[in-house]
């Protein structure tokens, strides 16, 4: 007869063919959770099958309707479904063991896809405000609040308009992921991002030096790989998509690497693999990046080429632009406050 270990509870149970896994968990006596009773609607039955997947039956259409919408993993399955054939032993480790867990497995059916996490193949772009320091220091905090969010904005709008979205904001650096809802080409629509996130920059510049006298460089680091994506947060109104894993954390490393090289987008191997035949590149540098063993190399870009008319999501969304009576007022008011400078 085939065997269930159970974790975290550290009990060997037998189980009939003809029962599923949670009719055995509740024969036995093991608190397993099972809100919708069986029927493949709530989820809390999940169990992770840490070993002898291959003795459990396949998904049926209950399962694999809920399991895609939870974007569960293989191993990932509905005890309330699941029987186990065979003479082998299968390991499991109920999710759902205390209050808490049911309220995150509620906040995740009332959610959306990478409610549980997932593993994917992303472009993570990091991008980070030279200088904004000193900035800062020199400045009221009502202007370094409202400088930021200008800048959050401007970037923002390229960002999105590239299929990326903003997933952290970290002081005056932002992380954003390519890939995560755009899966086509997300390595180069990053690139195209920060290219035309420098040139935004130009002109931001251009605001900033007649404002307060005081340019600001941005520095963007961009590396492709997989990561754990999934939402998090303390409420289902508050979570938002994180991405957690080496590629991020190398990313970020690429970014910080461009105060050591003196460029403004450094990208890595791989990404530079994925767009050689449209980018131009200045030249290859080895850098040694910290915590990570030997050197890499890093490309940096300077151009790309045209893309192809609607090969890349076009601008759907003008950017805004004040109407005309906003500007002149903006206008006035610009003038009156660097008169009284
Ligand atoms: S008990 Fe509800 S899905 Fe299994």
């Amino acid at each position: 007869m085939p065997q269930l270990y159970y974790l975290p509870d550290d009990r060997h149970v037998e189980i009939e063919e003809t029962d599923t896994i949670l009719t055995s968990s509740l024969y036995a006596g093991i608190p397993h959770a099972h809100v919708c009773g069986g029927s493949a609607r709530c989820s809390t039955c999940r169990v992770w099958i840490l070993d002898g997947l291959e003795h459990c039956t396949p998904r049926n259409d209950a399962e694999a309707v809920l399991a895609r919408r939870l974007c569960f993993e293989p191993t990932m399955r509905l005890a309330c479904q699941t029987q186990v054939v065979g003479e082998g032993q299968v390991t499991v480790r109920r999710l759902v063991v205390d209050a808490e867990d049911m309220s995150l497995v509620e906040q995740q059916m009332a959610g959306q896809r990478n409610a549980i996490g997932e593993e994917q193949s992303l472009a993570v772009l990091f991008a980070d405000l030279r200088g904004f320091t000193p900035f800062s220091e020199a400045l009221p905090a009502y202007d370094v609040i409202y400088v930021l969010n200008r800048y959050f904005s401007r970037m923002g709008q390229i960002i999105e308009r590239y299929g990326g979205i903003i997933n952290n904001y970290m002081g005056d650096g932002l992380m954003a992921l390519f890939g995560w809802n755009h899966p086509d080409r997300p390595a180069e629509r990053a690139v195209r991002a920060a290219l035309e996130m420098q040139a935004a920059m130009a002109s931001f510049n251009a605001y900033l030096e007649m404002l307060y006298h005081r340019p600001l460089q941005i520095g963007i680091g961009i590396h492709y790989g997989s990561a754990v994506v999934g939402a998090v947060g303390a409420s289902p109104q508050s979570q938002q998509i994180t991405a957690i894993g080496d590629a991020v954390n190398l990313a970020s490393r690429i970014e910080a690497a461009n105060k050591v090289t003196g460029t403004n987008l450094l990208v890595s191997e791989v990404v530079y693999e994925m767009v050689r035949s449209l980018v131009t590149v200045s030249q290859p540098y080895r850098v040694a990046i910290p915590g990570k063993s030997g050197e890499y190399l890093l490309y940096e870009v300077t151009d790309i080429a045209p893309e192809e008319p609607g090969a890349i999501a076009p601008l759907t969304v003008p950017l805004p632009v004040a109407p005309l009576p906003l500007r002149l007022r903006l206008f006035r008011w610009l003038k009156h406050w660097l008169g009284k400078r």
